[in-house]
C-alpha cells in the first residue's frame, strides 16, 4: 500500500480530529488550492526576498499580532525557532535554556555551537511544566554572559508560564526572551490576550498549523523590535529550503484572512467557551488536568488517575469513542480543539469524559525530571560530530548520548547529545517507545 492510500484509508476511519494540524480537514480549503503549487516568478514574489505580495501578507500577520515584523515560515515553527537561536549567538555570549525544549532548538544550538544553561521547569513529568521567574532571575544574576533567555510556553501539556514576569526580569538584565510559541498562536485572540509576544517576549516561533486553519509547515517568527527584526529573515533563509511551498504559504494568507474578517476571533472565542464547558465537566467528574494558567484550548485529561492507564489503553479507550488524541503519554491525554472540530467531536469528547467519570479515582506518583539531572560529559556540538553507533536502549546505561532521544510527540528530548545515560533514563527512553539510541562511539 502506497502512503497515499493509507492516508485515504486513515481518513476513512472517521475519527474526530483533536491533533494538529489545526484546520481538522474540515473543508476550510477547498481543493484548488493545490492549483497555487507554483513557484518563485516575478508576480508571485520571493520568501526570503520579499518585496510583493509576500512582504503584503508578513504586514497582515504583523498588525494580527502587534509584532514590530512577522516572517512566513513554510519548514514550521522550526525554522523559526532556528532564527531565533541564531539570534540568540554572540561569540562567547550563553543562552538560558529551558530543559524542555523541543529537539529543533537542541540540533540549532548544536549546529551553532552553542553551550546552553539548562533551566528546569517547575512539574513533574518529564515534558511539562512551566518556567519560574525566579529561576530565571537567579540564573541570570549568577551568569553575567547570559545574554538570550529560551523557554517554551505553553507546554505539550498547555501550562503557561508567567511571560509577563520573566519578559520583565530578562528586560532588567538586558537578556532578550525568545519563546517557542508551538502550541500557541491562537493565544491572541482568546478572551484575554495570553499570546507570548503581547506579554513582553522578544521573538516567538509560532506553528500556526497545530492549532489554526493553516496547512502543515506553515509558522512564523514574530519579532517586537525592529532591531531584532533587522536580521530574522536572513537567519532563517540560514536554514531554509530555497523552495518553499506556496500552497502552505496561500493556506497562511487565507488563515490571516479569516482572523482579519472578524470572523475568526468570533470563531475562537465560541470555540473558547465550548471547551470551557468540557474542562467544567472533567473536573466535575474528578478528571484532573493541570492547575495553574493553561491554554483554553487544551483538554489535558489525567486518565491514569481516572483508571485508565497505558497507551495502548489510552489508545483504545479513545478510539472506542471515535476520538484521535493529540498525545497519549500513559498517564495523560492531550486533545487540541479549534473552531474547525464539529458539534459531533466535541459530543464525542463529552461522552469519553462521562465513561471515564464512572471510574474509581486512583493515586498515580511519577518521578520528576529534576531529580537527577544527567552528568554532562561534553558540550552539544561536541556530541554531535563525534563519530557515533545505534545501540539497543536497554543497553545504553553508562554510554554518552550523541543525538537528542526523545518520544514524539513531544519531541522533548529525555537525554541531550552529550549527556551521560544511566540506568534510570534508559529505562524511561524504553518506556517511552524508543529502541535505539546513538550515542559516542568506543574509542
Ligand atoms: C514545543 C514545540 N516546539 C517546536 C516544534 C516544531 O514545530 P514544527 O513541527 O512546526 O516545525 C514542535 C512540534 O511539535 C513543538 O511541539
Amino acid at each position: 500500500m502506497t502512503l497515499y492510500e493509507k492516508l485515504k484509508r486513515y481518513n476513512e476511519k472517521g475519527y474526530s480530529s483533536f491533533h494538529t494540524p489545526g484546520h481538522k480537514c474540515s473543508g476550510f480549503f477547498d481543493g484548488s488550492i493545490i492549483d497555487l503549487d507554483l513557484t518563485e516568478l516575478p508576480d508571485t514574489d520571493a520568501l526570503f526576498e520579499a518585496e510583493g505580495i509576500i512582504k503584503e501578507e508578513e504586514t497582515l500577520f504583523s498588525e494580527l499580532y502587534g509584532s514590530a515584523a512577522s516572517f512566513i515560515s513554510a519548514g514550521g515553527c522550526t525554522l523559526a525557532i532556528q532564527a531565533m537561536i541564531r539570534t540568540a549567538y554572540s561569540p562567547g555570549g550563553k543562552i538560558l535554556c529551558a530543559r524542555n525544549a523541543h529537539r529543533s532548538a537542541v540540533n540549532a544550538m548544536a549546529l551553532l555551537g552553542i553551550d546552553p544553561v539548562w533551566l528546569y521547569p517547575k512539574g513533574t513529568k518529564n515534558y511539562t511544566g512551566r518556567i519560574d521567574p525566579a529561576d530565571v532571575e537567579r540564573e541570570l544574576e549568577a551568569c553575567p554572559s547570559i545574554k538570550a533567555c529560551y523557554i517554551t510556553s505553553p507546554s505539550y501539556y498547555g501550562e503557561i508560564s508567567d511571560i509577563r514576569s520573566i519578559a520583565d526580569i530578562c528586560h532588567r538584565y538586558g537578556v532578550i526572551l525568545l519563546v517557542d510559541n508551538a502550541h500557541g498562536s491562537h493565544l491572541a485572540f482568546m478572551k484575554e490576550n495570553m499570546h507570548p509576544l503581547y506579554l513582553g517576549a522578544d521573538m516567538t516561533a509560532c506553528s500556526l498549523h497545530k492549532t489554526m486553519p493553516v496547512m502543515t509547515g506553515g509558522a512564523l517568527l514574530n519579532v517586537r523590535t525592529k532591531e531584532l527584526a533587522e536580521n530574522a529573515k536572513e537567519y532563517m533563509s540560514l536554514f531554509a529550503s530555497t523552495s518553499p511551498s506556496y500552497v502552505i504559504m496561500s493556506s497562511l494568507s487565507l488563515c490571516a484572512e479569516y482572523m482579519i474578517s472578524g470572523k475568526g476571533r468570533e470563531d475562537y472565542l465560541r470555540c473558547e467557551e465550548e471547551v470551557g464547558i468540557l474542562k467544567k465537566l472533567a473536573a466535575e467528574k474528578g478528571i484532573s488536568s493541570p492547575d495553574g494558567l493553561c491554554d483554553p484550548l487544551r483538554l489535558t485529561l489525567n486518565t491514569a488517575k481516572a483508571g485508565l492507564a497505558g497507551e495502548s489503553k489510552q489508545q483504545e479507550f479513545f478510539h472506542r469513542h471515535n476520538i484521535e488524541c493529540e498525545f497519549c503519554d500513559g498517564e495523560n491525554a492531550v486533545l487540541i480543539f479549534t473552531p474547525f472540530n464539529s458539534k459531533k467531536d466535541f459530543d464525542r469528547v463529552r461522552s469519553a469524559i462521562n465513561e471515564l467519570g464512572k471510574n474509581k479515582a486512583k493515586e498515580v506518583c511519577r518521578k520528576s525530571f529534576t531529580e537527577k539531572p544527567p552528568e554532562k560529559v561534553m558540550t552539544l556540538r561536541q556530541a554531535v560530530l563525534s563519530p557515533s553507533e545505534k545501540i539497543p536502549v536497554r543497553d545504553s546505561a553508562g554510554r554518552i548520548a550523541s543525538d537528542t532521544a526523545c518520544p514524539c510527540p513531544p519531541g522533548v528530548p529525555l537525554i541531550m547529545p552529550g549527556e551521560r545515560i544511566d540506568e534510570d533514563i534508559a529505562h524511561r527512553m524504553e518506556k517511552s517507545g524508543i529502541a535505539e539510541i546513538s550515542v559516542i562511539g568506543k574509542l
